[in-house]
């Protein structure tokens, strides 16, 4: 079973070739950061025009790297929603017109249906139930998968997603884009303990996160301390490592304070670590540190950086059990902008 993913629902344009839902022969990932680091952030006007240029290529890279030809796959996955529309319906015109132009099947993924196979690429025996921490710029949730292909958001940001906190702080401080990669390599020379941060209670028992208090205090914090933003080029002073540290710290501890109460409540088999967030090394440290004492039977999985942040091989990965019922292509297929993560 050899599969075409292709990506392009945020800034990433990226095809992969994937044999059996885990054997990557090939990903290709164009980034459009330059393109939008003078905007402090993702312009989507911007990303859908960056997108159109670079797919062709990017497609056909990929199959120059995996070394092999169209003929040979036996179908198209591509992602459907969720993301900004201009950029998905590139990726899902592409996909359907190569569908249509090659006879192959076409199978929509969802976005974070893609991620959470991310973990599977690397350890394809990953056994159900599963509870994922996802966490990237423009998601943050909890999902319990009960068995293949099932899906319950048991837990979602609020406000901001995890990544996005990080990212719009990064940008206040002057610090560059984006701010979450950043932040990390900064905070490890800050000391997390020095700005409080009070972990906001959600008392419904819903397991969801809000990131925004965070921000609030962060930018109380800096107006209190005189911090200005950091010219570029300049030495980043002590106090702002500081303040990062202990943000990160904060937003760590809420996500594996919420994720550990998930996995009290529904003690899956496997804990899954994903999205660009999952990159964090303080956040991975954490999740093994929590999950992996010994005492719990689930196993933890967090994948290697280049399968957390978006790309296209975990596309492929997600969408390999479905093409066993040779699916026809549907030509009215079209991009969701907010499309749910239902099944
Ligand atoms: O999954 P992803 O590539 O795209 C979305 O689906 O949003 O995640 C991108 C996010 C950005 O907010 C970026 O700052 C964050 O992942 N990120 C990190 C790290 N690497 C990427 N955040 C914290 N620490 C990192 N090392
Ligand atoms: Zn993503």
């Amino acid at each position: 079973m050899l599969v075409l993913g292709i990506e392009s629902s945020c800034d990433e344009t990226a095809a992969a070739l994937v044999r059996d839902g885990h054997e990557v022969l090939s990903s290709v990932i164009a980034s459009q950061i330059e393109t939008h680091r003078a905007f402090g952030g993702v312009v989507p006007e911007l990303a859908s025009r960056e997108h159109l240029r670079n797919i062709g290529y990017v497609v056909r890279q990929a199959f120059r790297e995996a070394g092999c030809r169209q003929e040979e796959i036996d179908g198209i996955a591509v992602t459907r929603g969720p993301g900004l529309i201009g950029s998905l319906l590139v990726g899902v015109s592409y996909a359907k017109a190569m569908a249509w132009a090659t006879g192959k099947p076409l199978v929509p993924v969802h976005h974070i249906e893609g991620h959470i196979f991310s973990a599977f690429i690397e350890n394809p025996g990953i056994e159900y139930p599963l509870l994922a921490l996802t966490v990237s710029g423009g998601h943050t949730s909890l999902i319990h998968a009960p068995q293949p292909g099932r899906y319950e958001v048991i837990g979602r940001t609020r406000d901001d997603a995890a990544g996005e906190a990080l990212d719009k702080i990064a940008k206040f401080l002057g610090l560059g884009y984006p701010g979450g990669p950043v932040i990390d390599r900064l905070a490890r020379d800050g000391d997390p303990r020095r700005f409080p941060f009070s972990i906001p209670k959600i008392s419904d028992g819903r397991l969801d996160f809000s990131f925004s208090g965070f921000k609030t205090a962060a930018l109380r914090h800096i107006a209190e301390a005189g911090i200005r933003p950091v010219r570029p080029g300049a030495p980043v002073p002590q106090v702002i490592l500081d303040l990062v540290a202990s943000y990160q710290r904060a937003i760590v501890d809420t996500l594996i304070g919420q994720a550990r109460k998930a996995e009290a409540r529904l003690g899956p088999r496997s804990l899954l670590l994903v999205g660009g967030v999952a990159c964090n090394s303080l956040l991975r440290a954490s999740f093994r540190e929590t999950f992996e004492d010994g005492r719990l039977p689930a196993r933890v999985y967090i994948p290697s950086p280049a399968y957390t942040t978006d790309n296209a091989a975990m596309i492929a990965a997600a969408a390999s059990p479905r093409f066993s019922g040779s699916p026809s292509l549907d030509l009215e297929l079209n991009a969701s902008a907010g499309l749910p993560l239902v099944g």
